[in-house]
């Protein structure tokens, strides 16, 4: 008999998204004929871009001729696209070595396989409320984790404690589920204190691609100090509508090295490139094809407009919110909006309150982290008109 990894004992039920999908059907099934608007999920509903889906056609045509087709690609993506994330990444303010960067199937995949790389010993910090990702994959290893509170008096950006010592940091930026956003001058004290204390920083910046104000930063590359303490996420999910098609990017500096127990240097992009060439085959050849049509000009203007209009959705929301005087993070910057329950309920209680009297789905906070559990998550990825008319709904009850 296998003696088994106990750790997922300890692992919470992930029973947010079922838990919504289950009251929703109760109340569809005594409600029949009401109109139900879901404003909860992190999903994208635009399709694929013109540029990305012609680039799909041209690498299937590709694919069917003997001169074209390509086989097993390299592990870590192919040159092509590595070139042109790291041109993304210039034009944005950030300067990345193709080199280090590794294409994958999904930020959800490398956000918790990099923990591959890490002792279980380590001391993890993690913000409260997050992604839930971060700290599942590291109860499923058995490691401490120490959680770092994000509130409205630090406006859901928690900054380093000098008396706390981690030696992983977890940060998301533009965050989900609170939408708050790092400024330059706040990922600087976290990489000061990463340095200082050889901790390592693993930035998630799946939202980068909705920040448009300038002085805002899209990646902690842009600031100082970074490559020697920050392993980046980043995927095209959001920023190109490939939530179904896939495709991510990780950055891994050669910078990062660290000292082991025997005294050897051991550097984390020797290390994420041997275990992305063990245990995965590569992002497949036709979505990457796609992937760098998304990083041309044309690419990138239309995805520019798809989030601008999911952004329309996202100041629909904040307006009411504004007008009805309930405090809310996000909205720019962010398609995610997060705000307080009014009435002071709490987070599962005030899902029921809006279902039930504006047929509103949106996510509750708790899902979160204990720090959500009076706050709410509306998302901007719907339609125009059912965000409109979600939004009369809640102006209407309130
Ligand atoms: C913060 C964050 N990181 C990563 C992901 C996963 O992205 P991907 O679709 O690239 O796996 C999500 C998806 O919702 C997310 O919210």
């Amino acid at each position: 008999m296998p003696s088994l990894n106990e750790n997922y004992q300890n692992l919470e039920e992930s029973y947010l998204f079922a838990e919504i999908a289950r009251r929703v059907n109760v109340y569809e099934q005594s409600h029949p004929g009401k109109k139900i608007i879901r404003l909860g999920i992190g999903d994208v509903t635009k399709p694929l871009t013109k540029k990305a889906i012609e680039a799909l056609h041209e690498a299937v045509d590709m694919q069917a001729s003997p001169d074209t087709f390509r086989g097993y690609g390299p592990e870590k993506g192919y040159d092509f696209l590595r070139k042109a994330i790291s041109g993304y990444y210039k034009r944005n303010g950030a300067d990345v070595d193709p080199d280090t960067i590794f294409i994958s199937d999904g930020a959800k995949s490398d956000t918790g396989n990099i923990t591959d790389l890490f002792a279980k010993d380590n001391a993890v910090l993690v913000p409260d409320p997050v992604y839930p990702v971060y700290v599942d994959t590291n109860i499923m290893d058995g490691r401490k984790i120490l959680y770092m509170d994000g509130t409205a008096e630090n406006n859901f950006l928690p900054m380093p404690d000098e008396n706390v010592k981690a030696d992983m940091i977890y940060l998301c930026s533009p965050n989900n589920p609170t939408g708050a956003c790092y400024n330059k001058e706040q990922l600087k004290v976290w990489v000061d204190y990463a340095r200082k204390n050889q901790a390592v920083i693993l930035f998630d910046s799946a939202y980068e691609a909705f920040v448009s104000d300038p002085e805002l930063p899209r990646s902690i590359y842009e600031v100082e100090g970074a490559k020697e303490c920050a392993i980046e996420f980043a995927s095209l999910s959001k920023t190109a509508g490939f939530t179904g098609t896939r495709c991510s990017y990780t950055v891994v500096p050669k910078e990062l090295v660290f000292t082991a127990s025997n005294g050897k240097k051991m550097s984390l992009n020797e290390m994420w490139n041997r275990r992305h060439s063990t245990k995965f085959n590569g992002t497949p050849f036709i979505v990457q094809y796609a992937a760098a049509a998304v990083f041309t000009e044309e690419g990138m203007a239309e995805c520019r407009e798809n989030i601008a209009y999911y952004m329309e959705n996202a100041k629909m929301i904040a307006d009411v919110l504004r007008k009805k005087g309930i405090p809310f993070t996000g909205g720019v910057n962010s398609p995610y909006i997060w705000f307080e329950c009014p009435k002071g309920m709490e987070s599962w209680e005030f899902f029921d309150y809006l279902l039930e009297n504006a047929q509103v789905v949106g996510t509750p906070g708790a899902g979160f982290g204990r720090n959500g559990k009076h706050y709410f998550r509306l998302t901007s990825f719907g339609q125009h008109e059912s965000t409109a008319e979600a939004m009369e709904r809640f102006d209407r009850l309130f």
